[in-house]
């Protein structure tokens, strides 16, 4: 599974701080990525301890780890719907988190971090567009990240997945939209990324990004997109972890 960035140790508290979120009984959605597999370990040793939980994978990595390490699964189709139990809980990472200006998520209504106000960009496992379905459908969306994740404004590439018909007419819409988009290749192979969906991903540059809800409408909107990486008020909970412990922001 792919690491990115800030240290493992990080990585892993947070990881396991989410996992430690989780009840028994509860439906639980894994994400993708090196952060999201501390968690699925940990709810891995939790299910040997008498937890009792169901995973819903958001990617092929993700489902192969959880089998690995004992935790039922269901496909989403089976989680949500009229007579599904639904997702209580999903747990996924980031490739980056906008924490404002001050260095901390915008504080809300009632004074607290307000982890809604914090938008996310996602897919650098070319996993998003499951991991957003997953992470939306769920009632508590935890994002476990280390602190190189966290940035007052986002800047990094937005990962768009596209259909492979469609990759140059998305690519001309990117370019429209003020981004420069890159088709993202495979690290050992001569090819590019396809997706578990059978998909290409875009990867779009767009400098900062003002006005992340915005952008995100207009990629949505682009025929051709399957999904894009910018996860935009969906997060209940952020865990940052440390060089010393966790941060955790409800
Ligand atoms: C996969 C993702 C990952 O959650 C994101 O890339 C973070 O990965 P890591 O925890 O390895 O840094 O969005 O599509």
């Amino acid at each position: 599974m792919k690491t990115s960035g800030g240290s493992d140790a990080a990585k892993r508290r947070a990881g396991e701080s989410a996992a430690e979120a989780v009840d028994d009984g509860d439906v639980v959605g894994l994400g993708t990525g090196s952060t999201a597999a501390h968690a699925i370990r940990r709810l891995g040793n939790r299910i040997d301890s008498g937890l009792h939980v169901r995973g819903v994978p958001t990617s092929f990595a993700s489902r192969e780890l959880a089998a690995d390490r004992g935790i039922p699964l269901l496909d989403l189709d089976e989680a949500v719907g009229p007579d599904a139990p639904g997702i209580d809980v999903a747990i996924d990472g980031a490739d980056q988190i906008a924490v404002g200006a001050a260095g901390r998520v915008a504080t809300g209504a009632e004074g607290g971090g307000d982890p809604t106000a914090a938008p996310l960009i996602k897919g650098g496992g070319a996993a998003h567009a499951r991991e957003k379905l997953v992470d939306a459908a769920a009632d508590r969306f935890l994002v476990v990240a280390d602190p190189s994740k966290e940035a007052p404004v986002l800047d990094r590439s937005v990962p768009v997945e596209v259909l492979p018909a469609g990759r140059s007419a998305v690519a001309e819409a990117v370019r429209a939209a003020g981004g420069e988009p890159t088709l993202r290749r495979a690290e050992r192979k001569d090819g590019p990324v396809v997706t578990d969906n059978g998909n290409l991903v875009l990867d779009c540059a767009f400098g900062e990004i003002a006005d992340p809800e915005a952008l995100a409408a207009t990629l949505s909107a682009t025929p051709g997109v399957v999904e894009h990486g910018l996860f935009v008020g969906l997060a209940d909970e952020i865990h940052v972890g440390t060089e010393t412990g966790v941060r955790v922001t409800e």
